[in-house]
């Protein structure tokens, strides 16, 4: 389902986590990846996932446009962008904030994504793909999120700019916002209390899978989402549709399941 052979994919923070799991969808629906990421053991996480790899900072635009220019002489071709790289900086708020942490998580998370959008109008073929991963964070305030959550709030909306603007080539471009997910940026963290923290406000009761977040963006990137374009889709378990617990006392109003209006 949902075939991606002879399409040509670029994606950036490919060598772990979300975006690993998305590329190795990719590769099993038929598409060649390139990963982009600046881990230094990228090129044998690339190896092992049969994809090709690209050493880059995204934060810098020269950067974002060598990494295309590279995937075009590799591939010939691109035809789906996932900017998925990022760092997550959560836990600081406004009295910790820095400069120094403010200026890279926005060149990280944000700027990365509007060099992408602007290179993929080059770069990519008509009808193709833009896949940004932003964050629950980006859509409701959360403690601790002063950096973090703006760069992701900033990510959703770039992407309704960038949907707007690469309209005429039949390109979308679309958000997808994780719950918090089970990558090596949570699990690797000793006794991360957001897992106990986030599986008890969460529905669906639990955190979610790197490959649930693949499946989605597998989605986006297929011939079948032509017509969807400057969404940001939650995939969080329903963390972002309501909370898990509110306790009320109904009103007197209330009596034997009917609603008496006047008392
Ligand atoms: N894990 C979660 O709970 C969660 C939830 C919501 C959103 N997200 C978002 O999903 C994306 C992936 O998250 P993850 O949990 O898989 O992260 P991760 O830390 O496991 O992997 C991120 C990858 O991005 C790369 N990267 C970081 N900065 C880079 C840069 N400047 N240039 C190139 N590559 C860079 C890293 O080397 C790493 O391989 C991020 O944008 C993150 O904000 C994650």
């Amino acid at each position: 389902m949902f075939p991606l052979a002879k399409k040509a994919a670029i994606v950036t923070g490919g060598a772990a986590g979300i975006g690993l799991a998305i590329t190795q969808r990719f590769i099993a629906a038929g598409a060649v990846v390139m990963i982009a990421d600046r881990r230094a053991e990228g090129a044998e996480i690339a190896r092992a996932a049969n994809a090709e790899f690209f050493k880059v900072d995204v934060s810098e635009e020269a950067n974002v446009a060598m990494m295309f220019d590279m995937a075009l002489e590799r591939f010939g071709r691109v035809d789906i962008l996932v900017n998925n790289a990022g760092i997550q900086p959560l836990g600081v708020g406004f009295a910790g904030l820095t400069d120094e942490l403010l200026r890279r998580t926005l060149d990280v998370n944000v700027n990365s994504v509007a060099f992408g959008i602007k290179h993929a109008q080059r770069a990519l073929v008509d009808a193709g793909r833009v896949i940004n991963i932003a964050s629950f964070v980006g859509l409701t305030a959360t403690p601790g999120g002063a950096a973090y959550s703006t760069s992701k709030a900033a990510v959703i909306h770039l992407t309704k700019l960038g949907a707007i603007e690469l309209a005429p080539r039949r390109i979308t471009v679309n958000a997808i916002s994780p719950g918090t997910i089970l990558t090596p940026a949570v699990t690797g963290i000793a006794d991360n209390p957001e897992i106990p923290f986030i599986q008890r406000r969460t529905p669906l009761g639990r955190l979610g899978q790197p490959e649930e977040v693949a499946a989605l963006a597998h989605f986006l990137a297929s011939d079948e989402a032509a017509y969807i374009t400057g969404q940001n889709i939650a995939i969080d378990g329903g963390l972002t549709a309501g909370w898990t617990e509110y306790e009320l006392a109904p009103p007197a109003n209330v009596q034997g399941g009917r609603w008496v209006d006047d008392l």
